[in-house]
C-alpha cells in the first residue's frame, strides 16, 4: 500500500513546456512531454496531497484522478497560475520546462515567407518563476525546482545542479541528465523513465536511480515528506 504521508496537505505542481507567440501561428517553447510533472502530480494525490497540477504543452496525457488541472500557454499564465495556487501550498514543485525568453515583439498577423532573409528574433527575458516562489519566502513552505543539465565527462551534470540549487535559492532540486552529444542512449524528456540526483539546500546529494517517473516521484515525495513539520 501507498503511504499516506501527504494527507491534507495542499501541493502544487507545475509540468509541460511554455510556449511564446511570435504571431498568431508560431511559437517559441521548451521541449516537455509533460510526463514527469504529471506522475509527481498523481503520486502525491494517491498519498492523500490536494493537487493542483499546472500543465503547459503536453504530449496527449490522461490527466491523473483526483487533481485540480489548471492548462496554461505562456510562462506568464503560468507564472500567475502556480503563485496563485501556491499561497495557499506548502509544496511547490517546478518541474515545468519555463521558456527563459520570449519574442519582443509579437505580430498581429502571421508573418509571411517571402524571398527577403527573415528578419531575426529580438527575444526579451521572462519572469523566472521558481525565484518569484522562493523570494516569496513563505514560512514552512518547501519549494523544488529541476533542472535538466547535458553533460559529459568535463562537463558534470551534479556540479551545474549544485550551481543553480545556489543561484535558485531553493529547498530540493532534482537534476535529471538529459544526455549530451545526442548519443540518443537516454533522455530525460519525453521518455517514460527517468534518472538524477535530489540535491539538497543542506548539501545532501541523493542518486535517484534509473526508473519509471512515477518511481522517481515518489522518491522526491519521500525526500519532500520528511521534510515537513
Ligand atoms: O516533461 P518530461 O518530458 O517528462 O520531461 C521532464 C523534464 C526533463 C522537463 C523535467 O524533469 C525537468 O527537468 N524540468 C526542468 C527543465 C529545466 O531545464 O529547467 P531549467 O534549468 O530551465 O530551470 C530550472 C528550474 O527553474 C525548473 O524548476 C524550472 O521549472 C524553473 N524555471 C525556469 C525558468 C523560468 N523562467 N522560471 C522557472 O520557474
Amino acid at each position: 500500500a501507498l503511504p499516506r504521508d501527504l494527507e491534507g496537505r495542499r501541493v502544487v505542481v507545475s509540468a509541460g513546456g511554455t510556449a511564446e507567440p511570435l504571431d498568431p501561428v508560431r511559437t517559441l517553447g521548451n521541449r516537455s512531454s509533460g510526463r514527469q510533472g504529471y506522475a509527481l502530480a498523481r503520486v502525491a494525490a494517491q498519498r492523500g496531497a490536494h493537487v493542483t497540477l499546472v500543465a503547459g504543452s503536453t504530449a496527449d496525457l490522461a490527466p491523473p484522478a483526483a487533481v485540480d488541472l489548471v492548462r496554461v500557454r505562456t510562462t506568464e499564465e503560468m507564472r500567475t497560475a502556480v503563485l496563485d495556487a501556491g499561497k495557499g501550498a506548502e509544496v511547490v514543485v517546478m518541474a515545468a520546462a519555463v521558456a527563459d525568453f520570449r519574442p519582443l515583439d509579437v505580430a498581429g498577423f502571421k508573418i509571411k515567407k517571402t524571398d527577403a532573409e527573415p528578419e531575426a528574433i529580438r527575444l526579451t527575458r521572462n519572469p523566472d518563476i521558481l525565484r518569484e516562489l522562493v523570494a516569496e519566502q513563505v514560512p514552512g513552505r518547501l519549494v523544488v525546482g529541476f533542472a535538466a543539465e547535458t553533460g559529459d565527462a568535463e562537463h558534470d551534470v551534479l556540479s551545474f545542479g549544485r550551481a543553480k540549487l545556489a543561484r535558485k535559492g531553493c529547498d530540493l532540486l532534482v537534476v535529471n541528465a538529459v544526455g549530451a552529444g545526442g548519443d540518443g542512449r537516454h533522455s530525460a524528456f519525453e521518455g517514460s523513465d527517468n534518472e538524477g540526483w535530489l540535491l539538497g539546500a543542506d548539501g545532501s546529494s541523493t542518486p535517484l536511480p534509473m526508473g519509471s517517473k512515477a518511481a522517481l516521484a515518489a522518491r522526491v515525495w519521500d525526500a519532500v515528506g520528511a521534510r515537513l513539520s
